[in-house]
């Protein structure tokens, strides 16, 4: 019961990384506010948890939005300890392919959606001597594809570093959770099961631990990072990714042959 007392706001949270988080944070002891603006997506979150867990309907791309989630969080129960951001999406898998148009919508969530989170919440965390994680990518540390995603997620590695090294000394931790591929059911793998349905099954022999990841391997590592367990724990990035970026699996098994 890490998080006894403690609230705690994840944004995506109706989505597969941000649900999952939300249920271990509320099964450690949290009340939850889950921001999404899927309203549906909330709701199945919200009642997979019960009455510890509000819905925020909204979108991190505006500051009323994230204003209305924070109000829910001190109204409905009375502050804030935790801020997950989480919310992201990503749609074009080739710079040839991205427009200005795309590139900009992907950054205005990824990463100015976190700044805008991070701005809006830091009092409130800063006066209950809260943690905020951010849910990176390895996309942030290698080219695997979809560029402006991978760039906004090499930003808020750096944001993550500027929060950590200027809140710290107002009390809040600031940490990061690089996941490697994760069966979800966000648009851009929906897209790849279509083209092909066995993706994860294939991109298992990636990974050193022979799959892809789980929601839970990710809300584990997100839990841990936000936990007094990391007290000394600040601008850290925590690559939950079973080896992936470790080395190449594929390659030594070539030079092995
Ligand atoms: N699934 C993976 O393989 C993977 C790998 C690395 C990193 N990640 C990261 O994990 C996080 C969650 O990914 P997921 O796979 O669970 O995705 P998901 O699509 O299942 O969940 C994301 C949620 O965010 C919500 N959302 C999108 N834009 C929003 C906005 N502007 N405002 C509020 N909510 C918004 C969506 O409605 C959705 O419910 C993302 O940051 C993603 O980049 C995922």
């Amino acid at each position: 019961m890490r998080f006894s007392d403690q609230v705690a706001l994840v944004t995506g949270g109706g989505g597969g990384i941000g649900a999952a988080t939300a249920a271990r944070l509320a099964a450690e002891g949290a009340a939850v506010v889950v921001m999404d603006e899927d309203a549906d997506a909330a709701a199945r979150a919200v009642a997979a948890i019960g009455d510890r867990a509000a819905a925020s309907i909204g979108s991190v791309t505006a500051a009323d939005d994230i204003a209305a989630a924070l109000a829910l969080a001190q109204r409905r129960f009375g502050g804030l300890d935790v801020l997950v951001n989480n919310a992201a999406f990503t749609l074009r898998d080739t710079l040839a392919e991205t427009t200005p148009e795309d590139w900009d919508r992907e950054f205005a969530v990824t990463l100015r959606g976190a700044f805008l989170c991070a701005r809006a919440a830091l009092p409130l965390l800063a006066a209950r001597g809260g943690a905020m994680v951010n849910v990176g990518s390895v996309n942030a540390l290698l080219h695997l594809g979809n560029p402006a995603y991978s760039a906004a997620k090499a930003g808020l590695l750096s944001l993550t570093r500027s929060l950590a090294t200027e809140a710290g000394p107002r009390g809040v931790r600031t940490n990061m959770v690089s996941p490697g591929s994760v069966r979800t059911a966000n648009i851009t793998w929906q897209q790849r099961q279509a083209r092909d349905p066995a993706i994860f099954d294939k991109l298992a022999r990636w990974y050193p631990v022979g799959r892809v990841g789980t929601p839970q391997d990710i809300a584990a590592a997100i839990c841990f990072l936000a936990s007094r367990e990391a007290a000394f724990v600040n601008g850290a990035n925590l690559v939950v990714d079973g080896g992936l970026t470790a080395g190449m699996a594929v390659m030594a098994a070539d030079l092995a042959t």
